[in-house]
């Protein structure tokens, strides 16, 4: 198929392909600083359903349109006249986003541009890394509202980040620029804000050139293996490492590495 039939439109979300293996998901409402409303997360429940199995791009590189943000959290103008258990389905919704992105059969990284405020921050710690924009801002700022993180944000970013610094951002509602989201481990790189994609493509062309099915097994023996104590992670790692040898892909690797062919 050809890449630009591989293209969606919605209305908050526009998938482009930026070659054969790697697409680019904008997050698109503008006006209101890419912030999720219930539209924009039912498009997004609806894109990561659609790819739940497999997927037309091997990397999809996720990032917010305009130069001021990624996405300025859930939509607190939406948000105001939810009673309790609305907020219990909305949470509900946005965690489902969350993990669904988490688990996904593809590699996520999120090309922060801008502001990764309350869920926007929520749907970045969900990729499997991160790279901003210098001009980049993070922060869980729910308390200020009254409210909490609950788009899984108090466990990825303690996971992320570790307790005391969760903690500390979370506790506060501090907002942090991306040097010292560097610093602490949030982010893996800070790009000048017009190189961002092209560094986010950059090392997506790294991962694809790779056995895909290398690629998505290491990924889950890590992001199911953190959850495990180390005796039963390692079983899984070795049980994963046997299930791959098993593959063409890995006879072709090795081949070449013995014919001197693809140098690293
Ligand atoms: N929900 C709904 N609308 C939002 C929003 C959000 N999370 N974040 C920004 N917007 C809207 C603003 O209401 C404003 O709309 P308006 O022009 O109709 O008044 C527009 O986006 C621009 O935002 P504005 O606040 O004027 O921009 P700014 O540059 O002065 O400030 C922020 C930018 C991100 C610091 C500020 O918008 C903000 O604090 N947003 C909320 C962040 C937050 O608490 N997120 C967690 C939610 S759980």
């Amino acid at each position: 198929m050809a890449l630009e039939e591989r293209n969606i439109y919605m209305n908050t979300l526009q998938l482009q392909m930026l070659d054969q293996h790697v697409a680019l998901l904008t997050i698109n409402r503008t006006d209101a600083l890419n912030a999720m409303n219930k539209e924009m997360m039912m498009e997004l429940k609806a894109f990561i359903q659609l790819y739940q199995r497999e997927a037309p791009f091997r990397v999809l590189i996720l990032t917010g349109a305009g130069d001021k943000s990624f996405i300025a959290g859930a939509d607190i103008k939406e948000m105001r006249s939810m009673d309790h258990m609305n907020m219990l389905e909305y949470c509900k919704l946005g965690q489902e986003i969350a993990n669904a992105f988490a688990s996904a059969p593809f590699v996520v990284i999120a090309a922060v541009n801008g502001y990764a405020l309350g869920g926007g921050l929520e749907m970045a710690l969900a990729a499997d890394f991160i790279y901003a924009s210098s001009t980049a801002k993070f922060g869980l700022p729910e308390v200020s509202l009254g409210i909490l993180p609950g788009f899984g944000g108090t466990q990825r970013l303690s996971r992320a980040v570790g307790k005391a610094m969760a903690k500390e951002l979370i506790l506060t509602g501090r907002i942090i620029p991306s040097s010292e989201a560097l610093s602490i481990g949030l982010i893996n790189k800070i790009c000048d804000k017009e190189a961002l994609i092209d560094n986010c493509l950059q090392t997506a062309k790294e991962i694809t050139q790779h056995s895909f099915k290398a690629v998505l097994q290491a990924k889950q023996a890590i992001d199911t293996g953190l959850n495990m104590g180390l005796e039963e992670s390692l079983i899984l790692e070795r049980n994963m490492c046997a299930v791959v040898f098993a593959t063409e892909e890995r006879k072709v690797g090795m081949d070449a590495f013995i014919e001197k062919r693809g140098k690293r």
